[in-house]
């Protein structure tokens, strides 16, 4: 029990430190930033939209622990209740029409009007919007996105570049990018927001594709109550 509580107060640690680190590159980047806009003749409208830039990056990791922290804490009931699964894929889908049209990403939905999740509908939206972001992100021009849900199962496959074996086993660890993902925004966050929703539902969360064989998640549930049992464990 001590033994557990020393690991607890090491991730704790880790955690505030990760955290400190990932502010302090858009900070040091944001007063390189006003230090040029101080320059004579500097291009001082093209210099505050990258400090903007920076401002929201610092925001969005904000916001994404503060998420964490009130998972942890409680506060942020994930599991009670449990939520159709179609209406939520198809949202998401139309809310990230636009990026990821942008992206060239085709985004597709399948799941049966009937399929429940045993989650909160906030909690399954930060979930499915979580993984369709990085498929738009990571996938590559050309990939298909598949959402799909059925009893007990919520899967985001996409037939993009997919990652390494020895990345893939790290995905779902705060503050973990691939070396490639480093050149673009985020955080690292976003996978271990949803494992932690997901665990806390009482679910389990895997990752497999492989480099050129694209990327899955699949989210497991052991309960789908409501919806129509289809027999699967
Ligand atoms: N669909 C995907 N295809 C290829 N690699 C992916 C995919 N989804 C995630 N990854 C890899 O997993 C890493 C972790 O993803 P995660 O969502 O946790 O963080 P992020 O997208 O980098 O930042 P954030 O979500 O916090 O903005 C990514 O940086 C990327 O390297
Ligand atoms: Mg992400």
């Amino acid at each position: 029990m001590q033994e557990e509580t020393r690991a607890y107060q090491e991730l704790r640690v880790g955690f505030t430190a990760a955290v400190s680190h990932e502010l302090r590159t858009p900070l040091a980047r944001l007063l390189a930033l006003l230090d040029s806009a101080s320059l004579p003749g500097a291009d001082r409208d093209a210099l505050l939209a990258q400090a903007r830039e920076e401002v929201e990056e610092m925001s969005e990791l904000v916001d994404d622990v503060l998420f964490l922290s009130e998972l942890e804490s409680g506060r942020e009931v994930v599991a009670l209740g449990s939520t159709s699964a179609l209406p939520v894929l198809e949202e998401v889908r139309d809310r990230l029409a636009d990026s990821a049209e942008r992206a060239d990403v085709t985004i597709r939905v399948e799941a049966g009007p009937d399929v429940e999740l045993p989650l909160r509908r906030r909690m399954l939206q930060i979930v499915v919007e979580n993984l369709a972001e990085n498929s738009i992100r990571y996938a590559g021009p050309g990939a298909t996105l598949t959402l799909s849900a059925r009893p007990h199962l919520l899967e985001a496959a996409d037939d993009g570049r997919g990652l390494e074996p020895d990345e893939l086993s790290r995905v779902f660890e705060r503050f973990y990018r691939s070396d490639r993902a480093r050149a673009s925004r985020g955080t690292g966050l976003g996978l271990a927001i949803v494992k932690h929703v997901v665990v806390a539902a009482g679910g389990e969360v895997e990752a497999t594709g492989g480099p050129g064989h694209g990327f899955t998640v699949r989210c497991r549930f052991r309960s789908a109550p409501g919806s129509a049992s289809s027999g699967r464990p």
